[in-house]
């Protein structure tokens, strides 16, 4: 997508396979591109959210193993590499998908060939990913169009929460594709995006990827959702997934399951956006089941901010002897969930309709 006219993606590949990404620990106050090359940045890019937003992670993990492979083709590093990129983080299984690919892969693979093996599969990943958000954003469209029509061609309001956009996957976005497809169509459409604390990435990326894309919008704080609406100020709510359970049950963002309770009781569409890679077919039950990040509780007590000498800076917001606790992500029941927009069209939130799914998804990378 653009940024100040240009078109970037979040990670790409330069001359002599060279792996580049923007890190979004700045924004939107710096622009900053970084070049990963050892295992070890990877694997903190990743867990120190310089690349973040499920598909994202999963794609530079399989950059990770490519460049690992670069450097040492044995078993020994095969295995470490595994181990080193799944402990980074716990919750988006985008992760897991992409290196137990990787892994299967290169594992039968003749040691000689796995660097050049372990590129084009990792390339292969990142070319997915973008069309399945190009996809998933006409398919999305269709649920804006209908909404319009009802409306009469008048605006639409979309609410969505955290960064779902072009910055949480390599180009488009999920909950994110959907609307930049309808702006492209010529829709009014408008954008309430959640501060989503306590990392802010909606404050700090989602109005930033809007900004230099032309989507009309607004900032609200976490908890206006509910209020705006009561006073039919939203029309769909739109957000992405780190995990869905195979029965539905959909993984985010913490504070997602509030607004789509709010939703619910007001009666407004709460669909959710994910590439059939971020499915896990394992687990039934989302709310048991699904592991859930706990975050360094200083994000919760800090906020990171620019001060007026133009220096980003963080700054304490509670008592210093104040604990915090700091869960990253809920489970929003499959009850509460008004469809899922996959690749391969919307799903209902339910075992049987992505069992439909699963037939169409499974194995095709
Ligand atoms: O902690 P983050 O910033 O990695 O969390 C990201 C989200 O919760 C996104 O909504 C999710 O990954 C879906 S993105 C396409």
């Amino acid at each position: 997508m653009n940024v100040n006219g240009k078109k970037y993606t979040s990670i790409w590949i330069e001359k002599d396979n060279r792996v580049f990404i923007i890190d979004q620990r700045w924004l939107p106050h710096e622009f900053k591109i970084v070049e990963l090359t050892t295992i070890n940045d990877f694997a903190v890019s990743i867990r120190d959210m310089w690349v973040r937003g499920a598909p994202l992670i999963g794609v530079t993990a399989a950059f990770g193993f490519a460049k690992s492979m670069q450097y040492d083709s044995s078993d020994k590093s095969l295995e470490e590499t595994k181990s080193i990129l799944l402990s980074t983080r716990p919750t988006a299984v985008n992760l897991h998908w992409a290196v137990k690919i990787m892994y299967e892969l290169l594992i039968k693979a003749d040691q000689d060939n796995r660097a050049e093996i372990a590129l084009g599969k990792a390339k292969d990943i990142l070319k997915r990913d973008i069309q399945s958000n190009n996809q998933i954003g006409k398919n999305g469209y269709e649920i804006i169009k209908n909404i319009i029509n009802k409306k009469n061609n008048d605006k639409i309001n979309i609410l969505t929460h955290c960064n779902a956009g072009w910055l949480a996957t390599v180009d488009w976005g999920t909950a994110t594709s959907p609307i930049y497809y309808a702006k492209e169509k010529g829709a009014n459409i408008h954008v309430f995006v959640d501060e989503t604390r306590p990392r802010n990435q909606g404050a700090q990326l989602t109005t930033w990827e809007l900004s230099h894309n032309d989507i009309s919008h607004d900032l609200i704080v976490d908890n206006a959702g509910g209020h705006l609406m009561q006073h039919n100020e939203i029309d769909l709510v739109l957000v992405g997934s780190d995990r869905t359970s195979s029965n539905g049950d959909v993984c985010n963002k913490i504070g997602t399951y509030l607004k789509a309770l709010s939703a619910y009781d007001n009666d407004i569409p709460f669909y959710v956006a994910l590439p059939s890679s971020t499915i896990d077919w394992n687990i039934k039950d989302g709310v048991k089941n699904i592991p859930i990040e706990e975050r360094d509780p200083s994000e919760v007590n800090y906020v990171q901010g620019r001060d007026t000498s133009n220096n980003i800076i963080k700054v304490d917001i509670a008592p210093e002897r104040t604990k915090s606790r700091n869960p990253a992500f809920d489970v929003t029941p499959s009850r509460l969930v008004s469809g899922l927009i996959t690749e391969h069209g919307i799903f209902d939130a339910n075992y049987a309709s992505l069992q439909n799914l699963k037939k169409l998804s499974y194995g095709n990378i």
